[in-house]
């Protein structure tokens, strides 16, 4: 059985990342996906908001489980048996931003990292637009599965107070 790890922020999880989730399963017999902390980022949604959501998201899709990476992804990828690390790209930038930490986790335990390209009618969601669009009031209903728009205007109002997002 071969296992990866779509791991990401999730600050909130968008249509784009059910996406590579699911094609990840298409690939791999088992997907964990992992909620982590990016130390170059501030989180809006606390940890546990973030996995929550994402267990409601890929609910209905077998072979799929959501986990807290508590501290290097590399490690947690040998910790869960992972093959690889699944990615999505959206184009060159992300590709840029993605490439560095491939090689780090490679040097790190060896696990190799596979690259899906992005669906070109998910390109334009990224985490952090559907947060700005939210803060000036715009709809985010279309961009992210169902009960995260609520959680992000809730989140809004009541900003989560840990810097790194709760994550250990
Ligand atoms: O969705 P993001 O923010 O682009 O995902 C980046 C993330 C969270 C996967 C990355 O920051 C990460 O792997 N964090 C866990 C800590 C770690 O392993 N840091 C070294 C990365 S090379």
């Amino acid at each position: 059985m071969t296992t990866a790890v779509c791991p990401g922020s999730f600050d909130p999880v968008t249509l784009g990342h059910l996406d590579l989730i699911e094609r990840a399963r298409a690939l791999f017999d088992e997907v964990v996906v992992g909620v982590a902390h990016n130390a170059a980022k501030r989180a809006l949604l606390d940890v546990e908001t973030r996995r929550t959501l994402l267990v409601d998201a890929v609910a209905g899709i077998p072979g799929v489980r959501v986990e807290v990476v508590p501290g290097l992804l590399a490690e947690f990828c040998r910790d869960v048996g992972a093959v690889a690390v699944v990615k999505g790209l959206r184009g060159g930038a992300d590709f840029d931003a993605e490439h560095p930490m491939a090689l780090m986790n490679r040097h790190l335990t060896g696990v190799e990292t596979v690259f899906v390209v992005g669906d070109p009618r998910l390109a334009h969601i990224a985490s952090s637009m559907v947060k700005d669009v939210a803060r000036h009031g715009g709809d985010i209903a279309g961009l992210v599965p169902d009960g995260v728009a609520a959680a992000v205007r809730s989140a809004l109002v009541t900003p989560n107070p840990s810097p790194s997002g709760g994550t250990p």
